[in-house]
């Protein structure tokens, strides 16, 4: 064979990858990256303050002004604005571009107060560090600086100190093209340019404490954190924001052993730097005066704090004696989601292995069943914002899960992912969907089988034209269904059988279930859920592992949260465990929750408050929160992440996992728990999909590792059940949540407290105006039933909203002064009447 032949024949080597040159130094760079990102990778940091990497670029502050050879010789350019080419050669140190920093500096110290001492950001001031390391070192200007009014409040979390700011453009990028709420804006001209509110809108984004964090200088400031500490008083740790189940990630700061504040951190697969209002800070909740510091015995009708050796004998006997009088099934546990997976094993080892109940359930009766987790293949937020198509069979994601709903929104605003929406009410992604198709609560799995073609398409509210649309839309390229739990007036089912139908006809689909509390995914998993063990292994199959290490397994498939309380409504369970629930609040069958808690022969609370529940209990044993203890969280994608202990826990409060190893013993029991690392090598141990989840594994990706497990199983089984008729004078109900609530992070958390939108029934402004009822007038509800028992009346004040259907009403769920949860009684569906008073 000739040389030619061979040469021919052999594979064209790859083109090098395209470099720069940047101050001598030779780094590869990815094409289309702006300059300043490159050399950032690379090793250079060039200073800069209206960039941000998650953010388009506006150039407006000339900082990161560079030295770039061109065909015409060296040019100063702007690196944030610049796209890298192929063989460029840049300075950051030649002399002009010094020169410009000194300049830009200077000018932008013109009129920057120099309040350091006093200014928040003092300490950690982009101006302040980049006046020392790039700036001109004396200034020539001696003229009197300009005033303003300040702070201004711009909202209730975020005050604006005009005078500081430097026109960065950053705050008000974020809150048009990151939140996609464009209520605040520069006003004025030249040196008067200022930002600003519109009149009478405050900065009422859920986002706003983004803007603080990224905000420069300390024009921008948080209410909940302002003179609160300096930068050099504050302490850190990286962890996992577990007030929702998106599991942003964060600093959690201290100082003096007192939570003071949370930062968002850039994960990439999960929040991208950014945090909700709600999330950054309810660190208040943890400070709150009204925190349980001890433990609590009822003694004469009273709830008197106890030491814990007594709190926990007392709690021990009262599972001993429910045992004894009525065996292991006389004992139930609803809760654990809020806690961390080690807190959910341990709690899952005590009831199912050492007391021998399935009757466990850390949903609350307003989730899906575990089906949804197991036999769906699923997607991770990555997945969703890269599909051609995400389908949103879910809840209002910005009032549940904030962050996802920016992800979404990006996905759809910059990425070319078309949403489809199937709900009975707008969204806050609704304005940026490709297809939004209304239903009326409970036809989701109708109009679905519309749109593919196999149900009745007189029976929907959309035209054939629309369902053939979203159809071939569907078949375009890769798919993901957003599940959730779209209102806790309606059953489940519908949602489930929705989407078995989408999985059936959508071979390639994935699915993204959105179940809303904060570890409800990794509690889950980690067994508590009835007919379950630990890695979702049927009770009747226990893996070696769990043999070895747990003495017994339940006998009978347990009760979810529902059934249980019906069972103690109905004095068949001797102790109920409330472990972090708050089923009188939180249940959707409010009364059946308060009947479950009078007929419990016994009630045992593991809280962090005295709740609407806890205050029934007979002992109530003092929970550390969040920021008091380690371990990891489970998210939405199953993505296991660490949360870390910051503070020590209030008073003598204990992790719920310590309580469990100390109740099992007063049980006769061991769980072999005596650290944290005891209970964290079983469980990955015990669940397979958790055993790669190391120590190691989550320091070398602090953005958190996936579960493993069935992820790619098909199984779910939808159950067809058909709405009743609607009445045409009734109004078919709608319930869901709202970000602020009455909820323990929001209500005990002073900042955040006032900002709940109190309760409310928002009818269409023509369903309003056909009932001659004005906005704001208070209204009798009244549930439309056959059953006379099932008649339920409310007085709620009337909201007319035109993001609502007509003949659907819609209410926000556990307000402040809330009266829909009396209306609920886990009806298939709920129609209500409106009445004048
Ligand atoms: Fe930039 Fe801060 Fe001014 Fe907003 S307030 S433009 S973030 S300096
Ligand atoms: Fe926390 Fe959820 Fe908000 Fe993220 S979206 S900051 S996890 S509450
Ligand atoms: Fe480039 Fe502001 S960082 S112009």
């Amino acid at each position: 064979m000739s040389d030619a032949l061979v040469d021919a024949e052999a594979p064209a080597a790859p083109p090098p990858p395209p470099s720069i040159t940047i101050d001598g130094r030779r780094i590869e760079v990815k094409p289309g990256e702006l300059l300043i990102a490159a050399a950032e990778r690379g090793g250079t940091y060039i200073p800069r303050f209206c960039y941000h990497p998650r953010m388009e670029p506006v150039g407006m502050c000339r900082m990161c002004l560079v030295q770039v050879d061109g065909p015409r010789g060296p040019a100063l350019v702007v690196s944030c604005m610049q796209p890298v080419a192929d063989g460029m050669v840049v300075s950051t140190e030649a002399p002009n571009v010094k020169k410009a920093q000194e300049g830009v500096l200077e000018f932008l110290l013109v009129n920057h107060p120099l309040d350091c001492p006093v200014c928040d950001k003092g300490g950690e001031c982009p101006l302040q560090d980049q006046t020392i390391s790039n700036g001109p070192g004396e200034s020539r200007f001696v003229e009197e600086k300009r005033h303003y009014e300040k702070p201004i409040a711009i909202s209730e979390l975020v005050q604006l100190d005009r005078e500081r700011c430097i026109l960065c453009d950053r705050c008000t990028r974020f809150a048009k093209d990151v939140a996609g709420d464009p209520l605040i804006h520069f006003t004025n001209r030249g040196g008067n340019t200022q930002v600003e509110t519109f009149p009478n809108h405050p900065f009422a984004s859920y986002f706003s404490g983004n803007t603080v964090q990224i905000c420069p200088v300390g024009a921008l400031t948080a209410s909940p954190y302002r003179f609160k500490a300096r930068p050099w008083d504050l302490e850190e740790v990286e962890s996992t924001c577990t007030s929702c189940s998106v599991g942003c990630r964060v600093t959690v700061q201290s100082s003096r052993n007192q939570l003071l504040r949370y930062q968002g951190v850039d994960s990439d697969p999960v929040n991208w730097g950014w945090l909700c209002d709600k999330g950054r800070f309810d660190f208040e909740a943890v400070n709150s005066d009204s925190r349980l510091g001890s433990p609590r015995l009822r003694r004469g009708g009273e709830l008197v704090e106890v030491g814990w050796s007594e709190a926990l004998d007392a709690a021990g006997a009262l599972i001993a004696r429910a045992i004894e009088q009525g065996g292991p099934t006389s004992v139930a546990v609803i809760g654990g989601a809020r806690g961390t997976n080690e807190d959910a094993y341990a709690w899952a080892k005590l009831a199912k292995g050492v007391i021998g109940t399935d009757h466990v359930d850390a949903q609350l009766g307003d989730g899906l069943p575990v089906g949804v987790l197991t036999g769906l293949p699923q997607a991770t937020i990555d997945e969703a914002c890269q599909a051609t198509t995400v389908v949103l069979l879910a809840p209002d994601l910005k009032e549940e899960l904030p962050v996802l709903y920016l992800r979404l929104r990006d996905a759809a605003e910059h990425r070319r992912v078309r949403i489809v929406e199937l709900s009975s009410m707008a969204s806050g992604l609704t304005p940026y969907t490709w297809a939004t198709l209304r239903h009326r609560p409970g036809e989701q799995s109708a109009l679905v089988r519309a749109i593919l073609g196999n149900g009745d398409k007189n029976v929907v509210g959309a035209s054939g034209e629309q369902l053939d649309a979203v159809r071939a839309q569907l078949d375009a390229g890769p798919v993901v269904v957003v599940v959730g739990r779209t209102s806790l007036a309606e059953s489940p089912d519908f949602a489930v059988d929705a989407t078995s139908a989408l999985r059936d006809a959508l071979p390639n689909a994935t699915f993204l279930p959105v179940l809303r509390r904060g570890n409800v995914r990794g509690a889950l998993l980690a067994g508590l859920t009835p007919g379950l063990l630990p890695g979702f292994t049927a009770r009747v199959e226990p893996s070696a592992a769990l043999t070895a290490a747990w003495s017994t397994v339940p006998d009978d498939d347990g009760l979810d949260t529902t059934a249980i309380l019906e069972a103690a409504a109905a004095g068949r369970i001797r102790c109920l465990i409330l472990l972090g629930a708050d089923p009188a609040s939180d249940h959707p069958n409010r009364e059946l929750a308060r009947r479950a808690l009078a007929g419990a022969g016994s009630v045992i609370a593991i809280d962090t408050f005295l709740t609407a529940s806890s205050q029934h209990a007979d002992v109530v044993l003092a929970a550390a929160g969040y920021g008091e203890k380690s371990g990891t969280t489970t998210n939405l994608e199953g993505r296991v992440s660490a949360v870390s202990a910051k503070v020590s826990p209030i008073g003598t409060a204990r992790s719920d996992w310590a309580i469990a190893a100390d109740l099992a013993e007063r049980l006769g029991a061991d769980l072999g728990f005596d650290e944290l690392v005891d209970v964290q090598t079983e469980l990955r141990a015990v669940v397979a999909a958790l055993a790669h989840v190391t120590d190691e594994a989550l320091v070398s990706a602090p953005d958190g590792v996936l579960a493993g497990g069935p992820a790619t199983s098909r199984t779910l089984q939808g159950k067809h059940v058909e709405p009743p008729l609607a009445n045409a004078y009734a109004y078919r109900l709608t319930v869901s949540r709202t970000l602020y609530d009455a909820g323990l992070g929001v209500a005990r958390s002073h900042s955040l407290a006032g900002l709940a939108r109190g309760s409310a029934l928002h009818l269409h402004p023509t369903d309003a105006e056909r009932l001659g009822v004005a906005s704001g007038t208070e209204v009798k509800v009244v549930v439309v039933a056959d059953d006379p028992d099932r008649v339920r009346t409310a007085v709620m004040t009337l909201v007319a909203d035109a993001d609502v259907a007509r003949g659907v009403a819609w209410a926000p769920f556990n307000q402040p002064g809330d009266t829909v949860g009396d209306l609920l009684d886990g009806s298939v569906v709920v129609d209500v009447r409106v009445e004048t008073l």
